[in-house]
């Protein structure tokens, strides 16, 4: 794209920000460029690439697109959401701690328990809806301060400007996972975050066939440092899955408006069925965080839960869905439904689930863009079995 892609609306950034004509041969996508090493013209001189784990040109242009959706400076690709996490956390030493939303993907909060527990590296889990909770949990000794909004199962809404307030106060780095929600519908780095996540996995890839992450960042010390992390440690983007998250995200604002629209119809449904006994969506009225999340974000997302009162009730509607699929994961163009209890939260301990609101009963659905009566009449005929 000629002239200055900044200026240019979210969807022609998508399609075209960080990709360029192959000065080869003109090609009009971003080639998968298959190679380990590059040939040096002569002794200190080459083009700007000298080996693979540290630069790929399908990588960089991905980098370099969802830099641009974000709003950053550098994006960094990695092998999956959870390698850019742990990226990411590289950040906190030993002897320093970290707070995060209590309800974070249950990765994250396994990876920082079990795995960073063990190298000095403390945590702490608040319920980020109130703001009174993450300032009473920072330490002198506190770094970072890490939110997932909406969360998952529960769907609770943290108020991002609010957030990077108290973050600032305080000198900590302010990091948001913004996988469920896509720059389509939500930029952190605009309202005051430093660092943001994704899982590509999910809706920026959108074809349920790659998994990868990405850490977008806003300071150039802190892309300076991921840039060295993920040189030494070595977990990159594969070239190929670099192409297919870069070909997932031309069509990122469509799916999204589709996906949302679906998720509308699904929730209404839902609503109106007397064996439903509550959903959580942020884009009900009488969502707790619906007023937060209209004011940050421009749209409500594909992800909602909803109770059927029972373990057994849940899986008679799980054991009956036709279009849709029981699986874990989200974000891709076919309907995914899952049993957060038993599937996705199952390594959280029960009294963990019950302080959570995650009960027996509850079911989570990803919504696909497959045609919306669809959706519905399987919901609606799923729902009869319960
Ligand atoms: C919100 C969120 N963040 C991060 C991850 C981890 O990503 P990945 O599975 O690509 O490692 C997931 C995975 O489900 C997720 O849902």
């Amino acid at each position: 794209m000629k002239g200055d892609w900044k200026k240019r609306g979210f969807s022609t950034r998508a399609i075209h920000a960080g990709q360029h004509p192959d000065p080869t041969t003109g090609s009009v996508t971003v080639p998968i460029y298959a190679t380990s090493t590059y040939v040096h013209d002569a002794l200190g001189e080459h083009k700007g690439f000298e080996y693979a784990r540290v630069q790929n040109p399908t990588r960089a242009a991905l980098e370099a697109n969802v830099a641009a959706l974000e709003g950053g400076l550098t994006g960094h690709a990695f092998a999956s959401g959870m390698s850019a996490i742990a990226t990411l956390m590289t950040l906190v030493k030993a002897g320093e701690h970290a707070v995060f939303s209590r309800n974070v993907y249950g990765g994250t909060y396994r990876f920082l328990t079990q795995v960073l527990s063990r190298y000095g590296v403390e945590s702490s889990w608040v319920d980020s809806r109130d703001l009174d909770a993450v300032r009473a949990a920072i330490q002198p000794r506190t770094r970072l301060l890490y939110v997932e909004t909406p969360t998952n199962p529960m769907m609770e809404i943290t108020d991002l400007a609010g957030a990077a307030e108290l973050a600032r106060a305080h000198d900590l780095v302010f990091a948001v996972d913004n996988t469920f929600m896509s720059p389509y519908f939500q930029r952190p780095l605009e309202l005051g975050a430093d660092v943001v996540v994704h899982s590509t996995t999910k809706f920026l890839n959108g074809h349920s066939d790659s998994i990868g992450g990405v850490l977008v960042a806003k300071r150039p010390e802190h892309g300076e440092w991921f840039a060295f992390v993920s040189k030494s440690e070595g977990a990159i983007l594969s070239p190929f899955d670099s192409f297919l998250v870069l070909r997932g995200i031309k069509t990122l604002g469509v799916r999204m408006e589709r996906h949302e629209a679906n998720a509308r119809a699904v929730v209404a449904a839902l609503v109106a069925h007397r064996k439903v006994r509550s959903v959580l969506w942020p884009g009900l009225p009488t969502h707790a965080g619906h007023e937060v999340q209209k004011r940050q974000a421009s749209g409500f997302g594909a992800l909602l839960t909803f109770d059927l009162g029972s373990f057994e009730a849940a899986k008679r509607f799980l054991d009956r869905v036709e279009v849709m699929s029981l699986a874990e994961s989200l974000g891709g163009v076919e309907t995914l439904t899952s049993h957060p209890a038993s599937m996705t939260h199952a390594s959280v301990p029960p009294a963990k689930r019950a302080e959570l609101g995650i009960t027996d009963g509850l079911v989570r659905i990803s919504v696909g863009i497959e045609d919306e009566a669809d959706l519905v009449a399987d919901v609606e005929q799923a729902l009869a079995a319960v």
